[in-house]
């Protein structure tokens, strides 16, 4: 199923950077709210890090899609966008 995987890497060290220091678990539950309330068959996946900590929150459409940095609640639109596209790839 095509998926839209959101890092949720929680780093310990405040010295470190990490997706989940930036908000990205409040993020992961307003995108699935917004998946759901749209319909659309995209799932909503946590993964643990997607290698651009430094540019976190970081999502991507799998497979193969789009990679999104600096990810707050205003790109939720544009990320529901991309994902109808992909659905339709
Ligand atoms: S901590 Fe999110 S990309 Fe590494």
């Amino acid at each position: 199923m095509k998926s839209i995987l959101v890092c949720t890497n929680h780093r310990a060290n405040p010295n470190q950077p990490s997706c989940a220091a930036r908000g990205a678990l409040e993020l992961k539950e307003r995108l699935t709210d917004a998946v759901n309330a749209t319909g659309l068959a995209i799932g909503v996946k946590e993964i643990q890090c997607l290698g651009e900590c430094d540019a976190g929150p970081n999502l991507r459409l799998i497979p193969g899609g789009t990679s999104f940095q600096h990810v707050d609640a205003t790109k939720i639109p544009l990320i529901l966008k991309a994902a109808k596209s992909f659905l339709k790839d």
